[in-house]
C-alpha cells in the first residue's frame, strides 16, 4: 500500500450523516489536539496494544532517517488507554491529511470511564503500509528515537510527551515507559516546554 492513505480514508462512509463522531487518540493526540472538538474524555479500546512500530518520515523524521511513532497492533485481551475526542465529521479531512503516512481509519467501540461506550474512529497503521518498520529491540527503537528529527520536531519530544501524558492520565504503558528509560540512558530526558 502506498504511503498516502488520504483517498482510501475518504472513501470510509460509515459515519456519513452523523453530526459528530468520536475519535480515539492513543499517540500525540492524547496531549496535542490541533483541531476543534466538542468533548474530550479519557477512554480505552479493547484488543489492541500501542507500539512504536510505525516509521515517520514526514513528522518526526526524514526520508533518509525516519523516526518512529505509535500504531496499534492486535493483542487479544489487551486494553489501550487514550483520549477520545468528539468532533464534527469535517475534522476527518484534516486528520486524514495529517496522518497520511500509512494510517487508515477503523471503526471501533470505545469505552469511557463512566462505563458508557460509543462507536467511533481510530487511525491505525498496519504492517501493510510502506512506512511500517515493525518490531525491534526496545533499546534499538529508543536509539533511533533519540537521534531522529523531522518537520514536527525531535522524535524524542514525541516519546517524552506521550509518556508524560500517560502518567498524567494514570495509565502506565510498559512499552512506552521502557523506551523512555532507554532514552534517558542515551542522555535524552528533557521535555521542552
Ligand atoms: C494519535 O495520536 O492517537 C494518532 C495516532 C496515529 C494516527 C492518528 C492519531
Amino acid at each position: 500500500m502506498s504511503h498516502n492513505t488520504i483517498a482510501i480514508n475518504q472513501r470510509m462512509n460509515k459515519f456519513d450523516g452523523h453530526k459528530s463522531v468520536w475519535l480515539f487518540g492513543y499517540g500525540s493526540l492524547i496531549f496535542k489536539a490541533d483541531f476543534p472538538y466538542l468533548d474530550r474524555r479519557p477512554a480505552h479500546i479493547g484488543g489492541w496494544s500501542r507500539r512504536f512500530w510505525q516509521g515517520s518520515h514526514d513528522h518526526r523524521g526524514t526520508e533518509t532517517a525516519p523516526g518512529r511513532v505509535v500504531t496499534l497492533v492486535p493483542d487479544a485481551g489487551a486494553l489501550c488507554h487514550g483520549m477520545a475526542y468528539l468532533v464534527t465529521p469535517e475534522e476527518f479531512a484534516h486528520l486524514d491529511h495529517r496522518e497520511k503516512n500509512g494510517y487508515l481509519r477503523l471503526a471501533t467501540e470505545m469505552h469511557f470511564d463512566d462505563g458508557s461506550s460509543d462507536e467511533g474512529i481510530v487511525y491505525i497503521a498496519t504492517h501493510e503500509n510502506e512506512a511500517y518498520l515493525g518490531p525491534a529491540d526496545e533499546i534499538d527503537i529508543a536509539r533511533q528515537i533519540a537521534t531522529a528529527r523531522g518537520p514536527s520536531g525531535p522524535n524524542s519530544e514525541y516519546l517524552l510527551g506521550l509518556a508524560q501524558a500517560l502518567r498524567e492520565l494514570g495509565k502506565p504503558d510498559p512499552h512506552v515507559f521502557a523506551l523512555e528509560r532507554h532514552l534517558a540512558d542515551f542522555g535524552v530526558t528533557q521535555l521542552r516546554a
